[in-house]
């Protein structure tokens, strides 16, 4: 069975690559290198000992896309799209425009070439400030705090049109909550370009000494600490929710959702003692006003996944925190040497 992965060089993208290989599939990736180098395709060469199809194009080009689908391409998994919250805020129209479009263009080449499993990358956004915690799949899709969020809400209800009036469409969307952490082998993991957005990768440059201290955005939430809580996921147990959601797709269900999270809540405070445990490294911090967009509070539901997808967690934020650093420390190495 060959899946093509769009993103399939980026950080949740490589991860997936690794499991479907691991699995037996056979893999074609596209990505335009937008936020992602080429050389992970090495290491995860390296990592499975197992070859695999690369383009480097933008999921727009149909040259390309008819290049791909030359072969018979049995599944897609979308993580194609620009995913920086803030970034998105200040640039809408780019933001609409592109992740709409390129997923159009996806669509349709798969309507032309007869394939019809397909995996949405979507996200906890869309569950925008929940009415409730845990967050359960029938909870109401309401307004995204972004436009970035509001993308993933949009393809979720196209996606659902789509599917209710194609018999043979299957599509799986994944809510993932806040995937961290990296591969053991320290291969593969989070590198953002500039000053991270996100909270582990920013911890993991303060740890490593780029950064010198963590800004914590509000300690005033109604929270047990006061700071934000969130389901921080590993990555590599987020990488095989697409596996099992891909098998769940081969009993031609037709549109299914899930959340994609631990079930469990960690505040800013508690996440930085669990890096300083599982580092040994101190990580400074200073307290700061809330960050705009911000919700107190968001953690899953995953019971869902775990009944129909058999889907479990294997790792800990601890394990996360660990295997993220070692990312670092040998990112920061391969840099050194110009690797
Ligand atoms: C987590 C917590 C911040 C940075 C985003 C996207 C979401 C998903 C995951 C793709 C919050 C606090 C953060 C910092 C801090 N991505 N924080 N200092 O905002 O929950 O979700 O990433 O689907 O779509 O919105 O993640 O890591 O930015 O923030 O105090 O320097 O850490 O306030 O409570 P977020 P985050």
């Amino acid at each position: 069975m060959r899946v093509l992965v769009t993103g399939g060089l980026g950080f949740i993208g490589s991860h997936t690559v690794v499991a479907l290989l691991e699995n037996g599939y056979d893999v074609t990736v596209i990505d335009n290198l937008y936020n992602s180098k080429l050389v992970v395709k090495d290491r995860i060469k390296e990592i499975t000992n197992k070859d695999f199809k690369t383009v480097i194009a933008d999921v727009q080009d149909e040259k390309a896309l008819d290049e791909i689908f030359k072969d018979k391409i049995d599944a897609v998994i979308n993580f194609a799209g620009y995913k920086a919250v803030g970034e998105s805020v200040k640039k809408p129209l780019e933001y609409y425009d592109n992740n709409l479009t390129l997923t159009f263009a996806l669509l349709k080449k798969m309507r032309e070439y007869g394939c019809h499993n397909f995996v949405f990358s979507s996200s906890a956004t869309v569950y925008g400030n929940p009415e409730r915690v845990p967050m359960y799949e029938t909870d109401p899709v309401t307004d995204a705090t972004s436009p970035y969020g509001e993308t993933k809400v949009m393809i979720e209800r196209i996606l659902k049109d789509i599917a209710a009036v194609t018999p043979d469409f299957n599509c799986a969307l994944l809510r993932y909550f806040n995937p961290i952490g990296a591969h053991k082998s320290g291969l593969l993991g989070e590198d953002p370009n500039g000053i991270p957005n996100n909270l582990l990768p920013y911890i993991a440059k303060v740890a490593t000494g780029e950064l010198k201290e963590v800004n914590v955005f509000g300690n005033d939430y109604d929270t047990p600490d006061g700071t934000g809580v969130r389901d921080y996921i590993h990555v590599v147990d987020l990488a095989k929710g697409h596996v099992l959601a891909l098998k769940k797709l081969e009993q031609n269900p037709g549109l299914v959702i899930y959340n994609l999270g631990t079930g469990k809540g960690t505040s800013v405070l508690e996440m930085i003692h669990d890096y300083e445990e599982a580092t040994g490294v101190k990580i400074p911090y200073v307290i700061k006003p809330r960050r705009a967009g911000d919700i107190a509070t968001s953690y899953a539901n995953c019971d869902k996944a775990a009944k129909e997808l058999g889907f479990h967690c294997d790792y800990t934020v601890l394990d996360a925190c660990r295997d993220g650093y070692h990312f670092q420390v040998e990112e920061a190495k391969r840099k050194k040497e110009g690797k």
